[in-house]
């Protein structure tokens, strides 16, 4: 069985190693969207119509399911892409719900990108599971951006990681969520500037017990079926943007002995 993972860039890739660990039988495409990257500052509308292009090319590669491994292709077009794709469609939303759970100061960080932070989605998962949490959303314009540019953009990344967490640590915040699936890449240095009594948030595990979730609905017989079996599955690594960026990509791949190509498409809309 085979699932389209994709992503304006690396972020997805956060989710693609943690379906490797769980499901390793999987065949997985990974697309990185670094042509039309960063997601976080373009409008709604050209988000919705490049991921319904991504879907529309999954399907044409016969997927069995696909990970919208990206909050604010989530947020902004996950609806979009189900009313066009039959396929099942698991998405990556902010982890508040956790995030409410823990805190005991009561204060938690969202940090997200500008598109996500906005999103009338994100009002309502605070809206729907904060209590009585004081809730401090944090955007970067920028970060995203440089994290598909590291390891060179590694001093410009910790100036960032370092201005957010003063903020956050000046609003008393003991949990931070991470709405990004590009920040777990450097979750180490937010955990470095917030130190051990700050719990770190990402979503990566909820999003693949989802994904087991809705294969086994979807596929009662062909899923069991491969989960019982013993070969590795695939990987495809796929950019919208040439292979100058793929070994760069493919870096923050843990298997990457599984990778059987990497190739770049052009993807109109
Ligand atoms: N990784 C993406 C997310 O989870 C988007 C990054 C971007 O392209 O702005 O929001």
């Amino acid at each position: 069985m085979k699932i389209g993972v994709m992503d304006s860039g690396a972020g997805g890739i956060t989710i693609l190693n943690t379906i490797r660990q769980k499901i390793p039988m999987l065949d997985l495409v990974y697309l990185a969207d670094e042509f039309f990257a960063p997601y976080g500052e373009r409008s709604p509308a050209d988000i919705q119509s490049r991921v319904v292009s991504i879907g529309c090319f999954f399907e044409s590669q016969n997927v069995d399911a696909i990970v919208v491994a990206c909050n604010t292709a989530t947020v902004i077009a996950i609806d979009a892409l189900r009313a066009r794709i039959a396929l099942p469609v698991i998405g990556v939303e902010p982890a508040v719900k956790p995030a409410f759970r823990v805190s005991k100061t009561r204060h938690v960080a969202v940090l997200a990108t500008p598109l996500t932070a906005h999103s009338q989605r994100l009002k309502e998962l605070i809206s729907l599971w904060r209590e009585d949490s004081n809730v401090h959303i944090m955007s970067s314009p920028t970060l995203a951006f440089d994290i598909d540019a590291w390891p060179q953009s590694k001093v410009v990344v910790e100036e960032t990681v370092k201005k957010l967490c003063l903020k956050m640590i000046e609003s008393g915040i003991d949990t931070l969520v991470l709405a990004c699936t590009h920040y777990p890449l450097i979750k180490k240095l937010f955990a470095a500037e917030l130190g051990p009594d700050c719990e770190i948030i990402e979503p990566s595990e909820g999003v693949v017990a989802q994904l087991v979730r809705r294969l086994n609905q979807t596929y009662p017989t062909k899923f069991p079926a491969l989960l019982s079996s013993v070969t590795k599955g695939s990987i495809e690594v796929i950019s919208t943007k040439g292979l100058d960026n793929m070994d760069r990509l493919t870096s923050w791949i843990e298997d990457r002995d599984s990778i059987t190509a990497k190739k770049s498409i052009n993807l109109s809309v």
